[in-house]
């Protein structure tokens, strides 16, 4: 059984399905890896690294993908090399299937297996494979990070012989997994961090980190049954905004995250709403990519609208790949250990386990 990962387009995706820690796990299963010629370089991985790890350096794409009986990508493979697999090889990324829905059809009709792991169920068992949980976690930290270099003040409060400096004032939109670190991050900074979400039970997470809620009044509580956001109605969101529009007056930074599973982003910071907030304010949009939260969001761009700094990349997690691989190359290996039979040392697709039903594109 040989597992295999090919390059991605660098262009778009720096992250690696395989890094070399988690070859001694593979090798524990007895399942040999495949990689081509310069795999890593980009992350600073020499293919020696991988050779030291037992991993067998093919020349080229096309040799790993005839020989790997399991793919193991970030993203969807390009439509050329879909001829080059085989029947019931295994594809497992972040395949997007809503908006690669024909594509990956043609792979189905070719009997290719395709596991997408953000269909992932939330459930404790697959807490190890939460690809979106791992990388939200980077991606919030990350947004703070990128924000706070943008904004040209300090962040804590620092009170010296020349005078005081007052902390920065941080709104987080949306106390999901990648708002929570966000919170966390600007807290260890030394900012006062304020922050909003649909789902009331987020606001104890909130506080526990050291933020202030900010309690939408008289609102019920917008989550579903999976501890997902429901789309607010408008009576919702008109008392949002008028909240936010007052707490925004004294706000240095936000960072957005707000997301509804399936459905566009929310708009929540509006344009005239931006406008109430300093020269110099900071807004950085993880939701920039699903439409955005703020209405002047332009992907991979930086907006400056009377001296407020809008941005959000299209893939934050390119500029940290390296720590954003070691943990999707952990969680996928979680995953694909969930897949294999040891007694019988074979891929078993058990559509009885739940974990393996919902992943599996059908
Ligand atoms: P997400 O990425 O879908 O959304 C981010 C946040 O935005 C959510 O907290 C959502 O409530 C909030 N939001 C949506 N619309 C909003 C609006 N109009 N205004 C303000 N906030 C808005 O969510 P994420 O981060 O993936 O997590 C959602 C839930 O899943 C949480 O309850 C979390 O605890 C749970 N979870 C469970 C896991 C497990 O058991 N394995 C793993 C990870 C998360």
């Amino acid at each position: 059984m040989k597992i295999g990962s090919i390059k991605e387009n660098l262009e778009i995706e720096k992250r690696v399905a395989v890094t070399p820690e988690i070859i001694k796990k593979y090798k524990s299963l007895d399942l040999n890896i495949v990689l081509p010629k310069g795999y890593g370089e980009h992350l600073g991985i020499s293919d020696q690294q991988f050779i030291n790890e037992g991993v067998e350096i093919l020349d080229n794409n096309e040799n790993v993908l005839s020989q790997a009986n399991l793919l193991l990508q970030m993203n969807l493979i390009s439509e050329e090399n879909f001829k080059k697999l085989k029947n019931e090889q295994i594809l497992i990324g972040v395949l997007n299937p809503y908006s690669n829905n024909e594509k990956i059809k043609r792979l189905l009709d070719n009997k290719i297996n395709c596991f997408s792991l953000e269909l992932l169920p939330r459930i404790t068992r697959a807490q190890s494979m939460d690809i979106l949980s791992s990388q939200a976690n980077l991606a919030g930290y990350k947004a703070v990070v990128d924000s706070f270099a943008y904004y040209q003040k300090a962040i804590p409060m620092m009170m010296t012989a020349a005078g005081t400096i007052p902390a920065a004032r941080v709104l987080v939109v949306g106390a999901g997994v990648a708002g929570l670190q966000a919170i966390a991050t600007a807290k260890r900074m030394g900012a006062i961090v304020y922050a909003t979400d649909v789902r009331l039970a987020s606001k104890e997470q909130v506080e526990s980190l050291g933020g202030k809620f900010l309690i939408v009044e008289g609102a019920e509580n917008l989550e579903t049954e999976g501890g997902y956001a429901k789309e607010a109605s408008e009576e919702f969101k008109q008392k949002q905004e008028n909240l936010l529009k007052e707490t925004l007056k004294k706000t240095d930074i936000i960072i957005c995250t707000a997301l509804i599973p399936g459905k566009k982003a929310p708009l929540i910071i509006k344009k005239d709403m931006i406008e109430v907030m300093q020269s110099g304010s900071v807004i950085y949009d993880l939701a920039a990519s699903q439409g955005g939260n703020s209405e002047l969001t332009k992907v991979n761009e930086i907006i400056d609208h009377n001296g407020i700094k809008i941005m959000g990349d299209s893939n934050i997690l390119n500029k940290l790949p390296n720590s954003a691989s070691n943990l999707y190359a952990k969680n996928m290996f979680n995953f694909v250990s969930n897949l294999y039979d040891k007694e019988n040392k074979k891929i078993n697709i058990n559509l009885e386990d739940e974990i393996i039903e919902k992943t599996l594109i059908k």
